[in-house]
């Protein structure tokens, strides 16, 4: 299951028992990723989306994370700061939204906790100031696995902050973070390896849209850009590259879409796509090896009242946890039971 924010935290941005019910919902799909999990109060930019950033967090993680396994999932916590798609209402003293650059949204106007608002323009990170960003995604990872989460995906996606490091149109840093695609990497690289100190780099996978345009994303470079970035990732040895491939979230039209079939040879361990795929689409593109997993994220937003109960069932039944839990895999329908083997497969870091 693709990553979904339902903005159902309440203002403290605690999980709670809604949460819970409706990832146990989902549990049968296998591996759960979860809605963006915001790592700090800075990195805060939708109303109502959970947290991991205070123990109460953490615990309040570890219940739902541990009703997902009583239900026979896996579960991955996406990290996520929104960078510059945030505003000053969102923080208690009012500061700004934070960026690679000050360059602002191209957009209308953004949901904030005070209603509708003009997007601001953003503040540029001081270079000292990133670490510190660094070591609020560590921080988050070390509550995730507190928590009892399976891995991490980083929001690497979708114009918040890590894009926005990675793009050429968002950063026009001039130190060494900034400029040359491989500064550009930079930010990513470094909480790469931070949040690697915490989880195994088979538990830990990154999420890309090439292609996308959603929060005014696109740049020129897109394909040096994020071809650069999937061959740097692969050295890590991950989980897995989450790309968002499909256009139905919003194209750049700057030239040809990227493919999985482009990112294939580029990226060793397991390729998750997403977007705008059908069963028959998702089967297509895994049997055609481009893929190993085809994320849903909107299929998933409604479910039969008879699945819930199933779930809740299962739920009550710890012992129960491999029933009836399959994914869409390279040679069809696969058990739950052996994803985790096939996540934690050793990799060599080269
Ligand atoms: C309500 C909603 C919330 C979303 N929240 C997130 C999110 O928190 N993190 C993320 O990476 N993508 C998010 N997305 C994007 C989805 O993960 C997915 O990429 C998109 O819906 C396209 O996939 P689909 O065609 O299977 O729905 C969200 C999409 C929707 C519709």
């Amino acid at each position: 299951m693709a990553p979904m924010t339902r903005a159902r935290a309440g203002i403290e941005r605690l999980p709670n028992a809604r949460l819970a019910t409706y990832y146990c919902d989902r549990a049968s799909v296998g591996l759960i990723i979860s809605e963006g999990v915001v790592i700090s109060e800075q990195a805060n930019g939708w109303n109502q989306s959970p947290g991991i950033y205070t123990d109460a967090m953490r615990d309040a993680w570890r219940d739902v994370v541990s009703a997902v396994h009583a239900a026979g999932g896996v579960m991955f916590a996406q990290l996520w700061h929104s960078g510059r798609a945030s505003h000053s209402s969102f923080r208690a003293d009012g500061s700004r939204a934070v960026a690679p650059s000050a360059i602002a949204i191209n957009g209308e106007y953004m949901h904030t906790p005070i209603g509708k608002q003009p997007y601001e323009t953003p503040r540029a990170l001081a270079t000292a100031e990133i670490a510190s960003v660094v070591e609020d995604f560590c921080r988050a990872a070390e509550r995730a696995k507190l928590a009892g989460f399976d891995g991490i995906e980083l929001h690497g996606a979708n114009g918040y902050l890590i894009d926005s490091f990675l793009q050429s149109k968002t950063n026009q840093r001039t130190d060494q973070y900034g400029g040359s695609i491989e500064n550009r990497f930079r930010f990513l690289r470094e909480i790469v390896e931070a949040v690697t100190s915490v989880f195994p780099a088979n538990r830990v996978a990154v999420r890309l849209s090439p292609n996308g345009v959603y929060n005014d994303m696109g740049s020129p470079d897109y394909r040096e850009t994020f071809s650069f970035a999937a061959q740097q990732l692969d050295r890590f040895g991950l989980a897995y590259l989450h790309l968002m491939d499909g256009l139905g979230f919003g194209f750049h039209q700057l030239g040809e879409p990227m493919t999985l079939a482009e990112f294939r040879p580029q990226f060793r361990s397991l390729l998750i796509g997403n977007c705008g795929y059908a069963q028959e689409t998702a089967e297509a593109a895994i049997a055609a090896n481009h893929a190993d997993l085809i994320a849903f994220a909107t299929p998933l937003h409604q479910q039969p009242r008879s699945r819930r109960t199933l779930c809740q069932q299962l739920a009550a039944q710890p012992a129960r946890r491999n029933v009836g839990v399959v994914l869409i895999r390279r040679r069809g329908l696969q058990r739950l039971s052996e994803i985790p083997s096939k996540l934690s497969k050793p990799r060599s870091i080269g």
